[in-house]
């Protein structure tokens, strides 16, 4: 039996100035903590996951984002059997090199046997929004060629409807607006992401206020509209084993 956990104000804090005061309290400075021993220890069993597989020519995706910085650092201590990685962002490929692990061009690896990548939000069958860190585009293309997708997230990503996380969208400079009017009329609140631009020379819009019953469809829907590079929504390709860090531990979930 899966269960919801609390945590989701460290996303609001995002969202609203009052959370933002949240967000600076005691309270969620402990929790804060708690989070990033939780991120610590999903990393960690990523790790172990991974370890036994670590083959001569063996491929590593590798994500972006506070917990895929974890699962990096703790990658450095196992350099020496490393064949090769494949980053889902500038940042990424940057941290990996200064650790000495080797970074490779996609298209020169063939496959990539595992992914390793965290998400802003998951449901129980896996389905991610992730982008909160605008690598949402080469996240998925990774995951699209990863055998296997292992997503690592503390227990207040996961959610009963994907949605309450806003979901990134990346976009074509030039038809933002565009995109932004079409979003609107499949009932979401687009807002720009002032000062960031994508790795890909693009725009983010986050769609706030757009719960997602059916991501499948949406996923689809929004990749349609002209102009869209790709969104946050990973249901067409979800990840295949989440690690999930509860109170209890770090729960294995899988895809059915
Ligand atoms: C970056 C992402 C990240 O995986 C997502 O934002 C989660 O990040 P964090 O581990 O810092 O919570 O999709 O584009």
């Amino acid at each position: 039996m899966i269960t919801v956990l609390p945590g989701f104000f460290l996303h609001c804090a995002e969202l609203s100035p009052l959370c933002f005061i949240l967000h600076t309290s005691r309270a969620d400075r402990q929790t804060a903590m708690t989070q990033d021993a939780l991120k610590q220890a999903v990393a960690q069993a990523a790790l172990d996951f991974i370890k036994p597989h670590l083959e001569r020519d063996t491929v590593l995706g590798i994500g972006t984002g506070s917990t895929a910085n974890v699962f990096i650092d703790l990658l450095a201590g196992l350099r020496g059997d490393i064949n090769i990685t494949v980053a889902s962002s500038e940042s990424s490929a940057a941290r990996l090199r200064q650790h000495g692990i080797q970074v490779g061009d996609l298209n020169a690896v063939g496959q990539v046997d595992f992914y390793i990548d965290g998400a802003d939000e998951t449901n129980s069958a896996l389905q991610l929004i992730k982008g909160g860190g605008a690598a949402l585009t080469r996240e998925k293309i990774v995951a699209a060629v990863a055998r296997t997708f292992i997503c690592i997230a503390d227990g207040s990503k996961l959610v009963h409807t994907l949605g309450q996380f806003p979901l990134p969208v990346e976009v074509i400079p030039m038809a933002r607006s565009h995109v932004a009017r079409e979003l609107v009329k499949l009932g979401g609140d687009p807002v720009y992401r002032e000062g960031v631009v994508t790795d890909n020379g693009n725009v983010i819009l986050d769609v706030h206020n757009f719960s997602i019953p059916q991501p499948l469809a949406m996923e689809a829907k929004i990749n349609n509209i002209t102009g869209v590079v790709t969104n946050g929504l990973f249901a067409l390709r979800p990840a295949d084993i989440l690690l999930l860090g509860t109170s209890n531990g770090v729960e294995t979930l899988r895809a059915l």
